[in-house]
Order: C-alpha cells, then sequence, then structure tokens
C-alpha cells in the first residue's frame, strides 16, 4: 500500500451524545469503548492493504490463529487529548509509530510503515472526536495493535497479521485514590533478561508480568517493580511504567535502557523537561538496597512512576520480602514530581508553549 487511504465505514448506530455524556463523566481505565475501530490486513506477497474505520465490533478468529497459541502480537499506547480551545491533539505520535516499528521487528513481524501508523491514529481520532473527554485528567487512549492472523499451527513467524486501532476513553490509571501509590518488589519474578524481548511493547511481556503484580496486589500493593534478572539488584521498572527518583541535591536518575526495559514515551519527555528546567538528569542503575538506605536516610527525596496511562505517579511506599520502606512521608507527592507531572501535562492540553514540536493538533 502507497498512500494512506482509508475507506471510511461509518457506525450505523453511534451511542446517542447523552448516553456518551454519561459514560465521560468518570471513565476510569479501559472499559470505556468508542463506536469505531481501524483495521488494516497484511498478506504475504501483498503487503498491507484494505485500511478501513469501521464500526468497533466482535472480531472472528480462526481457533488456530498463530498468535493465540505463540502470542506474536505487539501493541501501542498513547492518548489524544482534548486542548483548552476545545480541539483535540496528539502527543508524540511519531515516537509511538517508530517503537510501534522497532517491537515488530523484535517479533519478527512485517513493520507497519510509519507513516500509515500514524494516518490509522488519526482516522481514528477524526472518527470518535466527541469521546475524548474534557476534564483535567481524562483523555482518549488510543490502542493500536497488530497480531499474527495464520492459521497455522507450526511455529514460525505468521504470513498473515491484522493491525487494528481501538480507543478508549479514560481517566486515572490508578484508581486507589490516594495521593501516592505503593509498590512491591518482586524476590520470585523478573520481567526481561537480556537478549529477551524486555524492550518490545509485546503482549507477552505483559502475560509473564501478571504473577508478579498479582503477587503485589496480594501484598495490598498498587504495582510490582521488577529487579534484573542477572544479579536481582538493580531496579529496573514497573509492570507498566518507568521509573525516576530525586535526591537531596536536586538530581535525578532514571534506570537507563539496555535492552530489558521499555524505552518510554513519557520517560524520554520527563528527561529533556527536567534538563529543560536545569536539573541534573543522570540514566544510571540504581540499585534496590540502595534505594532503602537512600529512602531511610533521607537522601532520597522523591520517586515517582511515568507512563502514557499512569502519567506522573508520586510513589509513596516501598514493600518486599527485606522489609518495608516510605519514600518521604510516604503520602504527600513530591515537590519537583508535581512540577514535571504540570509540565508535561500543559503541554499535552496546549495550555504551555511546545517547545520541542511535540504536539499535533487534529
Ligand atoms: N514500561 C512499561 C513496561 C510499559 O508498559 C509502559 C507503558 O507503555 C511504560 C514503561 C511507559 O511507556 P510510555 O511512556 O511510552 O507509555
Ligand atoms: C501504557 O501506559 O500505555 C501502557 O501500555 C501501560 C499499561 C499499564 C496500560
Amino acid at each position: 500500500m502507497t498512500e494512506p487511504t482509508f475507506r471510511i465505514e461509518p457506525h450505523a448506530t453511534p451511542v446517542d451524545a447523552g448516553t456518551r455524556a454519561g459514560m465521560l463523566v468518570d471513565p476510569g481505565f479501559g472499559r470505556v469503548f468508542t463506536d469505531h475501530m481501524v483495521v488494516i490486513n497484511y498478506k504475504e506477497g501483498m503487503g498491507w492493504h484494505d485500511a478501513r474505520v469501521q464500526a468497533r465490533a466482535p472480531i472472528q478468529m480462526d481457533p488456530a490463529s498463530s498468535v493465540l497459541h505463540y502470542a506474536q502480537e505487539i501493541f501501542e499506547g498513547m492518548k489524544a487529548y482534548r486542548t483548552e480551545d476545545g480541539g483535540a491533539a496528539l502527543f508524540r505520535a511519531d515516537a509511538n509509530a517508530a517503537r510501534f516499528a522497532r517491537s515488530a521487528e523484535r517479533m519478527a513481524m512485517p513493520p507497519l510503515p510509519e507513516p500509515l501508523f500514524l494516518e490509522s491514529v488519526r482516522q481514528l481520532v477524526a472518527a470518535d472526536r466527541d469521546w475524548i473527554p474534557g476534564q483535567e485528567g481524562g483523555a482518549l487512549y488510543l490502542r493500536p495493535f497488530m497480531f499474527a492472523s495464520e492459521v497455522f499451527l507450526g511455529v514460525k513467524p505468521s504470513s498473515e497479521y491484522l493491525y487494528m486501532v481501538i480507543g478508549s476513553a479514560v481517566g486515572a490509571y490508578f484508581k486507589s485514590g490516594t495521593p501516592t501509590v505503593s509498590l512491591w518488589v518482586s524476590a520470585d519474578y523478573t520481567r526481561a533478561a537480556p537478549g529477551g524481548t524486555g524492550s518490545a511493547k509485546c503482549g507477552g511481556n505483559y502475560a509473564a508480568s501478571l504473577l508478579a503484580q498479582s503477587e503485589a496486589i496480594r501484598h495490598g500493593c498498587d504495582q510490582v517493580v521488577f529487579l534484573d534478572a542477572v544479579e536481582r539488584r538493580w531496579v529496573e521498572e514497573l509492570g507498566g511504567m518507568n521509573l525516576f527518583f530525586v535526591f537531596d541535591d536536586g538530581s535525578m536518575i532514571t534506570p537507563p535502557l539496555g535492552g530489558t526495559i521499555l524505552p518510554g514515551i513519557t520517560r524520554d519527555s520527563i528527561l529533556t523537561l527536567a534538563r529543560d528546567m536545569g536539573i541534573t538528569v543522570r540514566e544510571e542503575r540504581y540499585a534496590i538496597d540502595q534505594w532503602r538506605a537512600d529512602a531511610t536516610s533521607g537522601r532520597l527525596r522523591e520517586a515517582f512512576a511515568c507512563g502514557t496511562a499512569a502519567v506522573v505517579t508520586p510513589i509513596g511506599t516501598v514493600r518486599g520480602a527485606d522489609g518495608d520502606f516510605r519514600v518521604g512521608d510516604g503520602a504527600t507527592p513530591g515537590e519537583l514530581t508535581l512540577k514535571l507531572r504540570t509540565a508535561l501535562v500543559d503541554i499535552q492540553r496546549g495550555l504551555a508553549p511546545d517547545k520541542h514540536g511535540w504536539v499535533e493538533k487534529l
């Protein structure tokens, strides 16, 4: 497919405006879906074809579709924001397109041309624009994904794929209601090993994290924090977010990208915004024992998680087999954490100048 042209098949009976307004009041995360979806097919020899925007509906799959057996699947997570002037905006969608292509390569899938990815997302936002919540903290979460659809049980890269984009009106990811979240340090499970798929956004990484996440919930924590798979010492990331640490000298660190953590677009944006503010920020390994010691001594002032879904979320307490500790008083979000969150959200909503060219108005 050379030109990204989409066939538009409007929804037969879209949700009426009154019902939609009710659904947008407090949507939570990932349960309120829009009227449309994008679908593009791939077949070896034909390439990407038949791009369309159609009514959101269940899809039929053969039980031997290879994704159901060998999990050849990747996805992205991004948001469309309601801007102050009532318009819509995408944030760094080009970075999501590039990461999607890298994930495809790692999973032996045909890369979707980046212009086609970008156009698919724009098309869905155009069709479902009324689903972007207006309230602060609300956004239209966009979930582009691609999976192996060949009907075959041999283990090999599929010769057919389906690419789709669905949209979900969302509010805050964490529903705990407290201003900080709690983390559980997984001693038994790791997320990714060197040479594995840690830096790809593939469904399998999340499947593998669920037992550790359940353990976190069982211990009363919101999220699991994974340590490296080799030394079981270095803090890597959460099940669905990257991490930052803020010290008493005003400097910050975040674990380096080494192939085992997801290169978060929020992480990259925070690095840039912090440097814009004149903050010294290093991409450096940070050991769990050091985290505990620094939190106890007060050298560590703040810690936060960041990601598209979680935005910037302050961390209050950390629990694990080696004992629990608090960051700050455990309950109050850090000053710099809030400053960085505001700086980021203001750019996304068109309230602050877009110095880095991150925002695309739609
Ligand atoms: N790490 C993991 C494992 C994630 O799932 C996510 C979310 O996408 C992130 C980090 C943050 O990435 P981003 O900021 O691009 O959303
Ligand atoms: C995202 O932030 O987009 C993710 O994919 C992470 C997940 C926790 C929803």
